[in-house]
């Protein structure tokens, strides 16, 4: 259950396994530098996607960085167990980090120092579906029971991470966003060379056209999905059991259609519309 598995923290779900409370105090306490770049996420929104199109660009397209190193070694998630034991302090710059945090969750010094962030969204109904099966998977997470009874937690934000809507809002809503990089999974999706180049841009990465084809070719899902860095095929399966669904499962825009029914997809749209009227930014779906 919820009680046993998940902590709140700033009135989000955490869980207690991934983001015990020395990694909460470890991120409080960080120390952020002006050229750190920091990959923030809701869940299943295209972080590992991300996460490889960085390195790849960061190293001009060698992709020895990416074959050798785990992702989570690569780009650690700031607020998780795993990260304290990096001695990130000793890195050299440029240091690149995930977090899910939200954007009023994190720490002061990220505030003071402002590095630069590239925001990845996706459209909500694909993340409430990639997010429904990793639930099924994933034995740090509550199951999620049916799609229905996943729909209402995930819409009342009472899901680890918390509110879809609380986090995309609280991102677009940020007041200096000189440093911040917004994409969508579907943008990726639509044209990944371009987005590389995107990137590489935000980045101050000068690439020939030819090394970001080559690293769109390297970021392809079936290429991805083959890479033991990243696809979780070291990780035992009573942490994370692959047998059933893979952590890359579809890669897919509009997956939501096998699992929502016309109804509920009616729902979650005009939730959508309410929760996000405030919001200026136009966020590219399709
Ligand atoms: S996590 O665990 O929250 O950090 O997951 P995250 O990486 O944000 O999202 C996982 C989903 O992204 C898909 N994915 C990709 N799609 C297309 N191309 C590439 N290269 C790629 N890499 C990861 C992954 O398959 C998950 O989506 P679903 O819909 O479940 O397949």
């Amino acid at each position: 259950t919820e009680a046993e598995l998940y902590t709140e923290y700033k009135g989000v779900y955490l869980s207690k396994s991934m983001n015990p409370p020395q990694s909460l105090k470890y991120l409080e306490d960080f120390t952020f530098r002006p050229d750190d770049i920091i990959i923030a996420t809701y869940p299943k929104s295209g972080t590992h996607w991300m996460q490889h199109i960085v390195g790849l660009v960061l190293n001009g397209g060698d992709p020895t960085s990416v074959d050798t190193v785990y992702n989570w070694k690569r780009a650690p998630w700031l607020e998780q167990a795993a990260t304290i034991a990096l001695n990130l302090e000793e890195r050299p710059s440029p240091r690149v980090f995930s977090t899910h945090f939200h954007h009023n969750m994190m720490p002061r010094s990220f505030f003071d120092v402002d590095p630069k962030v590239i925001y990845v969204m996706r459209n909500p109904k694909d993340v409430f579906t990639s997010y429904f099966h990793f639930h099924e998977i994933a034995s740090f997470l509550v199951k999620p029971g049916s799609s229905s009874e996943f729909l209402h937690k995930f819409l009342d934000g009472k899901v680890q991470h918390g509110s879809w809507f609380d986090h995309v809002k609280s991102w677009l809503n940020a007041e200096n966003k000189q440093h911040i990089m917004y994409i969508s999974y579907e943008e990726l999706s639509a044209d990944l060379k371009t987005s590389v180049a995107k990137v590489a841009e935000f980045l101050e990465q000068r690439l020939d056209d030819e090394v970001m084809e080559k690293i769109a070719e390297k970021c392809l899902f079936e290429n991805m999905k083959e890479n033991k860095m990243t696809n979780y095929s070291d990780t035992p399966t009573k942490i994370l059991d692959q047998t059933k669904t893979k952590f890359f499962r579809k890669g897919v825009v509009g997956d939501w259609k096998n699992l929502l029914a016309a109804e509920e997809a009616e729902h979650f749209d005009a939730v959508y519309t309410d929760k996000m009227k405030d919001v200026e930014y136009s966020i590219v779906w399709d």
